[in-house]
């Protein structure tokens, strides 16, 4: 793969952005305005059309209220050639197109963009399913083949607790051997990106100014090795509450500070600061993997974070061949600066940067 890098975003009907088309040069963009002017709005959708994924609770949340339909289209510029990817969304659904052919979402470009977020302190200070999300989402990212076996493993699972609720004893030994094998390649895989993972993240924490190390790792409910034993010997407890009780789709990535456990005892700061961290990891993750950064989309550059912390994310912005800042102070170094108020989106030349 390739450098992927975004020259235009359409939308139509996406939360409360203006249709419009926006173009984006290559390195900072640096989008300001008041609160709720569209700013987050608009880094979700360049992160919808860039990867086909969305970070929102549900779909239909994007679609501007009153409408049944929202859409985006990225017009991204890979190897030299241009390819346009379009996103719809409707109730429930999502369809994507790369030039005008249907595909799934592993057939974007998988690497393309990283999106941070203030709300990603929720991956330290929020439940283990968040950061499961976090740990799937990027594994699914590097691996075409974790996120297969990773969707299989989640409809086994689900089929397998509907013959657990089912109290269909029998029906179990039909589902025990495939979710070993599918839950053991997951385990596996996990383990394997674990260690680089926590070294990226650390390192960034340390750089951040951390004076606490961090670390990242995995607590599993189940044992690769033994897996179809331990949900064999935990079958009764598992009949009697209708779920299955081990494997991946239990497991935790543990976050921790200075030897205390992040979620329970970091400060707001220091959730964030680890947070930042583990975004910095996913993004150098991405890199080794496909040779090139991805577009970094961060959203609220001054959130909560000390001037170091800034620093930090616009250096990081200023390394990569693109990426988009929003706050509601004007991030400094920016090619193109827009100004953000009432979902639209206006250039500022450089005769009336100063004006504003
Ligand atoms: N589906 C939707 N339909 C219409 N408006 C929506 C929809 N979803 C969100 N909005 C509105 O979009 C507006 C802009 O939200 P956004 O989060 O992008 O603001 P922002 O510029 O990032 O503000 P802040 O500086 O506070 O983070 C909000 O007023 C929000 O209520
Ligand atoms: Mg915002």
């Amino acid at each position: 793969m390739s450098r992927v890098r975004l020259c235009k975003l359409s939308t139509l009907n996406y939360r409360n952005l203006s249709p419009d088309t926006l173009d984006f040069p290559a390195g900072v963009t640096g989008v300001w305005g008041e609160n709720g002017a569209g700013k987050t709005n608009l880094l979700e959708a360049a992160y919808l059309a860039l990867t086909g994924r969305t970070e929102a609770g549900r779909l239909e949340e994007l679609i501007l209220a009153g409408q049944t339909e929202a859409y985006v289209r990225a017009d991204v510029l890979e190897s030299g050639s241009l390819s346009v990817q379009e996103v719809g969304i409707g109730r429930g659904k999502r369809q994507l197109k790369v030039d005008g052919v249907r595909t799934r979402n592993g057939d974007l470009p998988r690497g393309s963009a990283v999106l941070f977020r203030p709300e990603d302190s929720e991956l330290v200070f929020g439940a283990p399913s968040q950061r499961r999300g976090y740990l799937d989402s990027l594994l699914s990212r590097l691996s075409a083949r974790y996120a297969e076996q990773l969707s299989r493993y989640e409809r086994t699972v689900s089929q397998r607790n509907a013959a657990l609720r089912e109290g269909q004893d029998w029906a179990l030994d039909v589902w025990d051997e495939p979710l070993g094998t599918l839950g053991r390649g997951i385990m596996e895989f996990r383990q394997r990106a674990a260690g680089r993972l926590e070294e990226l993240a650390q390192g960034a924490n340390a750089e951040l100014g951390s004076r606490k190390t961090l670390r990242v790792q995995l607590t599993e409910s189940a044992d690769p090795e033994r897996y179809v034993e331990q949900l064999r010997a935990r079958r009764a407890e598992e009949l009697a509450r209708g779920l299955t009780l081990t494997g991946p789709h239990r497991d935790d990535l543990a976050l921790s500070l200075g030897d205390m456990s992040a979620g329970t005892y970091a400060s707001r700061g220091e959730g964030r600061t680890a947070a930042l961290a583990l975004r910095y990891a996913e993004m150098q993750l991405l890199t080794e993997r496909f040779g090139e950064p991805p577009v970094l989309l961060i959203d609220d550059w001054t959130a909560e974070l000390d001037p170091q912390r800034r620093q930090f994310l616009l250096d990081l912005a200023a390394s990569v061949p693109q990426a988009i800042v929003t706050g509601t102070e004007r991030p400094p170094g920016a090619a193109l600066l827009l100004h953000a108020a009432a979902g639209r989106f206006s250039p500022l030349t450089e005769g009336n940067r100063d004006g504003r």
